[in-house]
């Protein structure tokens, strides 16, 4: 097989076509690429202005980024913190960024103490348990300050903001208080994401509502966004066919409604669909391959369980 047949494909996913099957199938499973969209570059421009100008400001600018559950949150802003990373020496330099961008995510049990311990923790900073279990809330955020600042952090990112809505509320009320203060104390930009719970949950306080712009990544719809998202897709998963029906309005109605039209269910779908072209011999995802996918989508699984559940698990 010449590369000229594989014309379809991008250049390393060229490479991999002309391996074995196994090696293929491989690669399908495992393969974690990013893949760009408008939306998401959008985001990161954003990101990345407020990285460059937003520290050291009297009010530096929050951003809450906000999208259903497995549409990409996490993975844009695993993006922006590679995109920001410090490079590799600049841990020799006594003044050098070493952390420029930090991510947190917000803990399941959303108190203030249970943040800062898993922000210690992300700073590598020695564990509760040496520094004391009686540590005081004072005490953790002394030092959580004192070493955000000596790494050079430039933007804090917390994660499953949602979380903070599942708390109680005098919780929540002090988390947000927090928020502001980290704002203030340290001149730099806080990035939270979530669900739409984050944004509920910042709402309590309207003050802080105000500090935050909204950025959204809605769930996708039939249409020429989600055609090329999965033409991007199509050119990185090693098939020797091209596939070129799935832009299609019928097909991409049809992939939005099985998978409830989150990036991360389109792209296991996609995935399945190009397991099925390997083994099949077709070589190319076509309607009758998403048709045989070893996929179920989410409204598909929870029917299962609710079907397979016994009754009284189920009660
Ligand atoms: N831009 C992207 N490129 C490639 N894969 C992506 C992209 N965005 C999301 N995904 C995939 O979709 C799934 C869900 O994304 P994730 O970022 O975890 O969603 P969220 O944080 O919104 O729940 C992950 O498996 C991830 O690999
Ligand atoms: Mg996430």
């Amino acid at each position: 097989m010449t590369h000229e047949d594989l014309g379809h494909l991008l250049v390393d996913a060229q490479r991999i076509a002309a391996l074995p099957d196994d090696t293929r199938l491989d690669f399908i499973e495992a393969g974690e690429c990013w893949i760009g969209y408008p939306r998401a570059e959008a985001i990161l421009t954003r990101l990345h202005k407020v990285f460059v100008y937003g520290p050291n400001r009297v009010r530096p600018p929050n951003v809450l980024l906000v999208a259903p559950s497995n549409n990409g949150k996490s993975t844009l802003i695993e993006r922006f913190r590679r995109d920001h990373d410090a490079p590799p020496d600049a841990g020799d330099d006594a003044e050098a960024e070493v952390m420029p961008v930090v991510v947190v995510q917000m803990p399941t049990e959303p108190t203030v103490s249970r943040f800062y311990a898993v922000l210690l923790d992300e700073l590598g900073a020695p564990s509760i348990r040496r520094i004391g279990r009686g540590a005081r809330k004072h005490d953790l955020e002394r030092l959580a300050l004192d070493i955000l600042k000596s790494v050079g952090t430039r933007v804090l990112v917390i994660d499953e903001l949602h979380n903070l809505l599942a708390g109680r509320r005098d919780d929540r009320l002090e988390f947000l208080n927090l928020l502001r203060y980290l704002g203030n104390a340290l001149r730099i930009p806080i990035v939270g994401a979530g669900t739409r719970d984050a944004h509920f949950a910042i709402r309590t306080d309207p003050q802080l509502e105000n500090r935050f712009e909204p950025l959204a990544l809605p769930l996708w719809e039939p249409g020429a966004e989600t055609a090329t998202l999965i033409a991007s897709f199509t050119a990185s998963l090693p098939l020797r066919r091209p596939s070129p029906d799935l832009c299609r309005a019928g097909t991409l109605r049809g992939i939005i409604e099985r998978t409830g039209g989150t990036i991360g269910e389109i792209l296991t779908l996609m995935r399945a669909a190009a397991v099925i072209a390997i083994e099949s011999g077709e070589e190319a995802i076509t309607p009758a391959t998403l048709e045989g996918a070893a996929y179920l989508g989410p409204d598909e699984r929870r029917f299962r369980l609710e079907h397979d559940l016994p009754r009284s698990a189920a009660a």
